[in-house]
């Protein structure tokens, strides 16, 4: 119905964004738009003749019945409100849809690599890491769930100086054993160890940088420790993916693209893009305001840069795809700005590249959970804290369930906690984390939305299976705005594919669940005559559904009962 409306105003307008959606303030009709002043400056009439011409073709084009009224309010808005008829064949749509609404209604076409979580191997994950592997992975659900053909690529920090390093201290203090049964906080350890040494011996520098040259030409020795380091720390990687319930379909990182560094650098040099400045190769940006690229150091070392300008390269000819999202925190902007512009020299295609940016963990709480853990947070302990605490509330809530469905209710419950309190916060800002918030089961939070679709759920199991959805008469308010909230959604996801801001799906299944919650509260559903009976548990049926398509495409699972 949104959508119909959207394509009689582009028939005025174009393809021009301009603003539809339900106004917040009641009495300003089911549907507002601004599009009159963009129309109004397009065709250079004042605004309100603009709003005028849009309703006129409004009202004569759209089908019998539609809408009930179209009003315009002050300098030229236009609000729209539908006949209760109208809305009820939206909802036969809806109902029709099933799990499949909120899709467009052609097959988008294109390739979308979706680049998220990024660990430096042999490190410790940090809550950067944490943010961009939920960021990426709703993002990645919800192209998907368009229609488009998406790659999940996770592109591993595996190559760089710091090996040079961790092989001299491997070599100098490593044990075998103690990195098997721990390998990311042993080589981590190692690491840190090879700093605190470097202060009493500079010459472990050198060392490192000896090392890594080895690594680099090939070494046999060092090639095969660096293998293992990598082997070891994935090891530890796939159990916070799969508690974190992540998949990826690319594990290429930094390491893939050594072999393409050097011919890279001379052709550079070659074509005149690159040039030496005081031993090191640069690629001036000038032209873009910004600082050169630095893409070999002068002890011809290459860097995270001149890697980046390969694999967009390598991205670009190998997949051919629509869009490349570099899902990344906001501390790498300039890095993302000098990346595009080379690739602007390169002459890629411009479109194809975009940094998803976001901003920091702002919590008293996981500075406190730091603290007992030590200097380092492993983001393992993160999740396992959310499931604790999860598993905690189910036992006071059901404690006559079984142990282990208990378990895979607190997994399911406190990893949506984290996804859900991330992924409801603008990505760009800081967020906050604050465990009796995220895991509230009566605020906006993950748990809350999982319990009113398990409400839902128990409504329906209690009529005994659904009937089928008859074009019913239902004229009553609550039913009506309901049905106008799932008419929504397929605009929801629309925004969220032209801005990556997976927050406003959030914002709109919280909304939608206290909504539903009042409903059911408020309104007889089982006890209501057969006709509105009917109704309604499709409705809440429907509301189900797309709390589960919204929640699911956060990365977050359901429970059936709760
Ligand atoms: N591994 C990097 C880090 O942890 C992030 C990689 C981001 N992606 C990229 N294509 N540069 O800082």
């Amino acid at each position: 119905m949104f959508s119909a409306v959207k394509a009689l105003l582009s028939e005025k307008i174009g393809d021009d964004a301009f603003e539809l959606s339900p106004p917040e303030i009641s009495g300003r009709g089911h549907l507002s738009t601004n599009a009159a002043f963009l129309f109004s400056s397009k065709g250079n009439i004042s605004p309100i003749d603009a709003a005028e011409e849009l309703k006129k073709h409004l009202n004569e084009k759209a089908p019998k019945g539609f809408f009930e009224k179209i009003e315009i309010a002050g300098p030229g808005f236009i609000n729209m409100w539908f006949t209760p008829k109208a809305i009820q064949k939206e909802f036969k749509k809806i109902a029709d849809a099933g799990v499949s609404w909120g899709k467009p209604n052609k097959k988008p076409k294109g390739k979308i690599i979706v680049e998220y979580s990024q660990p430096n191997i042999a490190k410790q994950m940090h809550i950067g890491h944490l943010r961009s592997t939920i960021i990426g992975d709703s993002l990645a659900n919800i192209y998907d769930f368009y229609g488009y053909d998406v790659l999940r690529w996770n592109y591993l920090g595996d190559w760089g100086t710091q090996f040079g390093k961790l092989i001299t201290a491997y070599k100098l203090w490593g044990d075998k054993s103690k990195i098997e049964s721990n390998p990311i906080e042993e080589l981590n350890n190692l690491y840190v160890k090879f700093h605190r040494e470097l202060k009493e011996n500079p010459e472990l520098e050198e060392k490192g940088r000896e090392e890594f040259k080895k690594l680099e030409d090939g070494d046999k020795e060092n090639r095969k420790l660096w293998e293992w380091f990598r082997r070891e720390s994935l090891k530890d990687l796939e159990n916070v993916y799969n508690l974190l319930g992540i998949k990826f379909d690319i594990w290429k990182g930094e390491s893939f693209y050594e072999k393409d560094l050097k011919p890279l650098i001379d052709e550079f040099l070659k074509s005149g893009i690159a040039r030496e400045s005081e031993g090191a190769i640069i690629i001036p940006l000038d032209k873009f305001n910004l600082p050169p690229g630095l893409i070999r150091k002068s002890d011809g070392a290459t860097l995270y840069l001149t890697r980046d300008i390969a694999n967009l390269k390598y991205r670009i000819s190998k997949y051919k795809p629509k869009e490349i999202l570099y899902v990344v925190d906001n501390g790498q902007s300039l890095h993302f700005q000098q990346l595009f512009a080379i690739a602007d020299i390169l002459g890629l295609d411009k479109s194809i590249p975009a940094h998803i940016k976001f901003g920091l963990v702002l919590s008293e709480d996981i500075k406190k959970l730091s603290t007992r853990e030590g200097r380092h947070i492993s983001l393992l302990k993160v999740v396992e804290e959310a499931i604790n605490r999860a598993r905690n509330i189910i036992e006071a809530k059901q404690p006559d369930l079984s142990d282990a469905d208990k378990d895979e209710i607190a997994k399911t419950v406190g990893v949506g906690a984290i996804k859900y309190n991330d992924l409801s916060q603008n990505r760009v800002s800081d967020i906050t984390f604050n465990w009796d918030k995220m895991l509230s089961l009566s605020g906006n939070s993950g748990p809350y939305i999982q319990y009113t679709y398990a409400r839902l759920k128990s409504i329906l199991r209690k009529a005994g299976g659904l009937p089928s959805y008859k074009l019913g008469s239902i004229e009553n308010e609550a039913d009506l705005a309901l049905i106008l909230k799932l008419a929504e959604f397929p605009g929801i996801i629309e925004s969220v594919i032209e801005n990556n801001y997976p927050n406003y799906i959030a914002g709109y299944i919280y909304d939608l669940a206290k909504m539903a919650s009042n409903f059911y509260e408020k309104e007889p559903v089982l006890k209501s005559e057969p006709e509105i009976r009917n109704t309604r548990l499709n409705l809440i049926n429907a509301t189900a559904n797309v709390l589960r398509t919204g929640l699911n495409l956060l990365g977050i699972g359901v429970i059936e009962r709760m």
